[in-house]
């Protein structure tokens, strides 16, 4: 069996830039209370799920190709995606038309965490034959969230990530999704569907929007953001524990941290328990917002970009999000030379 090697990445946001002073003017709220209680200074927003996923996609392919004579082809295209332009057919059959591939494609939709499940399907696809797995994660949040409500509108941004693994011999791929935690605490499942009412859409008392969602606005995000905060923290926890566990890896190994970007305060409560420090640990909130299951690739491209992991590192990601869903990945950076 092979294993996957991340040799690709790739990152798309949207040119208009919505500060905390925009939202102060038209909403109940203020920059101050946005950025104690999120570390959110401003966010992203525009562009389509579809156009954002290709431009990230076709990101990594780039990266993914450089400097190779022969390109081998993409098996597979998975778009991680919570917010597709048309419900059919799946986003990733758009993507593969404009980048011109040949290969299988679908859809997956599993929260905020939808980029790790990704990276675990296509590291099981590469496990079991498959030689190289495109994972894009698009989300375009603005376009559901009601921009009247100050609970959830300063909160989302839009923005899409990709990834491109490939097979190689000697990676390291560990993840804990739907397996036992190390905890003794009831979170040993990757997913709990008793909190799918905490984060979610308003169909309306009766359902009866759920007719409409998607012409118009038949719905919105409704959030318990308290319930959901705490759980966060708990599930991502004891996930990563798990991964770490898995790779055989202590905290004091990983080079970069790269949780799901929700809160701030969230991401600092992780750290603090998991022993990891925030100088380890990437944040792209502040700029970024809350982009649903494409924070995690977004915030790992800024890193690759930056230089801030080399060949050999150890890289933990960690996914939280609406279903309830969580799942963390510990994979050791392989990739082409990197560039900072
Ligand atoms: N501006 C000003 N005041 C606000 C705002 C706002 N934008 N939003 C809420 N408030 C007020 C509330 O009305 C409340 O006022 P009150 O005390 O007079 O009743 C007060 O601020 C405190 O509200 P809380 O909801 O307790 O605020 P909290 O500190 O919990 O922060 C937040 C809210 C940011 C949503 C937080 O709970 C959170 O981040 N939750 C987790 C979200 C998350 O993890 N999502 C991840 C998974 S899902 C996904 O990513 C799609």
């Amino acid at each position: 069996m092979s294993g996957a090697t991340i040799t690709g990445w790739g990152a798309a946001l949207p040119e208009t830039v919505l500060t905390n002073a925009d939202l102060e003017a038209r909403l109940d709220t203020s920059d101050a209370w946005i950025k104690e209680r999120t570390g959110i200074r401003e966010r992203r927003i525009g562009g389509t799920t579809i156009e954002l996923a290709i431009q990230a996609g076709a990101q990594a392919l780039k990266r993914a190709n450089e400097g190779r004579d022969a390109v081998p082809d993409v098996d597979m295209l998975i778009v991680s995606t919570n917010t597709p332009d048309p419900p059919i057919p799946a986003t990733a059959a758009y993507v593969q038309d404009a980048l011109g591939l040949s290969c299988g494609v679908f859809d997956l939709n599993s929260g905020c965490s939808g980029f790790v499940y990704a990276l675990v399907v296509a590291n099981g696809l590469i496990a079991t034959g498959m030689n190289r797995v495109l994972v894009v994660a698009s989300d375009t949040v603005s376009r559901i969230v009601d921009p009247e409500d100050r609970a959830t509108a300063v909160l989302f941004g839009d923005g899409a990530g990709a990834c491109v693994l490939e097979a190689k011999g000697n990676s390291l791929f560990f993840d804990s999704l739907g397996r036992d935690a190390e905890d003794s605490d009831s979170m040993v499942h990757a997913a709990d569907s008793t909190g799918s009412d905490l984060l979610g859409f308003d169909l309306g008392s009766d359902g009866s929007a759920a007719k409409f969602l998607y012409r118009d606005h038949g719905g919105y995000v409704v959030m318990d953001g308290q319930e959901v905060f705490r759980r966060a923290v708990r599930a991502t926890i004891s996930s990563a524990r798990n991964a770490l566990k898995r790779a055989g890896a202590a905290a004091s190994d990983i080079a970069l941290f790269v949780p799901h970007q929700a809160n701030l305060r969230i991401m600092e409560a992780v750290g603090d328990r998991l022993a990891i420090p925030m100088e380890r640990t990437m944040v792209t909130i502040d700029r970024m917002g809350n982009t649903s299951s494409a924070s995690i690739p977004l915030a790992l491209a800024e890193a690759a970009d930056q230089g801030r992991i080399s060949p050999g590192d150890l890289v933990l990601m960690s996914g939280f999000g609406a279903g309830l869903t969580w799942a963390s990945a510990v994979v050791r950076w392989g990739g082409l030379e990197l560039k900072s």
